[in-house]
């Protein structure tokens, strides 16, 4: 009765969702107007989101080295979000015409679209201003350990809302930085407008999954797939901190370098402010509680 009460929910998010995406349709080939060049003297990701902004490492930069790690920093942030996207496409795509979500299949259409123009424009940034797109070197998260499909359904749908609601954090604050480019703030303002939508499904389906899973799964499969969220979330996190990147911005030790900020205390505090959101809501619904969270 509860599952019904929750599933009834969910068709009526997805309903209102899907109306608001047809209404707020943009064409993204047209919207951006991409600058053939954007200036070298200043920052391309705010530096408050900078993998080293508060450690004693970012004491040490002079501001020219600052602005050098703020660039290839933002082509590694645009690079992370196309590997994200086609993670969470690939498994959207799976469950598009099954019979366990006809409810959800035409907001599926609209998240798949979107999720597609994201892709092309983040992979625009990428190659027109830095020349390239990094390497995924992401550990792979499967969900085939669970066989319960609402569980693997659940772990699928948690790790699309983390990946969203980390990204959504550096692109709502990206969006208002007046020290980055225009191109750089509207890349970061519309992709914040589509993600909320996004967000607002991605918690009422967990919210949705959990309620049917949270019964057929004893205390042993509680802890491991709290513990597997938990790595999922740390690991998405440390993927901002790329030796590739620091390289570019000609760091002598790279892989030291990251060691060095992933072992700062500053950065674990970062770490919890950028998850705040997201955290409280697993919370919230029993499903993983803060305290259990390594950041
Ligand atoms: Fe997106
Ligand atoms: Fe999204």
């Amino acid at each position: 009765m509860q599952d019904n009460v929750v599933a009834e929910r969910l068709d009526a998010v997805v309903s209102r969702l899907s109306e608001r995406a047809v209404d707020g349709y943009y064409n993204p080939y047209q919207l951006f107007k991409w600058p053939d060049s954007i200036p070298e003297d200043a920052p391309w990701m705010s530096e408050e989101l900078l993998s080293c902004y508060g450690t004693a490492i970012w004491k040490e930069l002079s501001a020219d080295e600052r602005i050098r790690l703020s660039h290839w920093e933002a082509v590694n942030f645009y690079g992370l979000n196309v590997h994200l996207i086609r993670d969470l496409m690939l498994e959207v795509l799976r469950r598009i015409h099954t019979s366990r979500y006809p409810s959800v299949s035409e907001f599926f259409h609209h998240f798949l679209g979107e999720e597609n123009e994201h892709m092309w424009f983040f992979a625009q940034f990428c190659n027109r201003y830095g020349h390239k797109l990094y390497e995924d070197k992401r550990l792979p998260f499967e969900a085939t350990e669970w066989s319960d499909p609402n569980v693997r359904d659940l772990v699928v749908f948690c790790r699309i809302l983390v990946a969203e609601e980390i990204v959504d954090f550096l692109n709502t604050w990206m969006s208002k930085d007046g020290n980055l480019p225009p191109i750089v703030r509207q890349i970061n303002a519309i992709h914040h407008q589509d993600e909320s939508r996004h967000i607002g499904f991605g918690r009422q389906m967990v919210t949705t999954l959990w309620a049917a899973a949270s019964d057929a799964i004893d205390d042993a499969q509680r802890e491991a797939l709290q513990s597997y969220l938990g790595r999922y979330v740390l690991f998405t996190l440390h993927a901002l901190y790329n030796p590739a990147v620091y390289r570019d911005a000609g760091v002598p030790d790279p892989y030291g370098m990251r060691s060095r900020l992933l072992a700062d205390p500053e950065r674990s505090a970062f770490h919890y402010r950028v998850t705040a959101k997201v955290s409280d809501f697993l919370d919230r619904i029993n499903l993983v509680p803060r305290d259990s969270l390594q950041l």
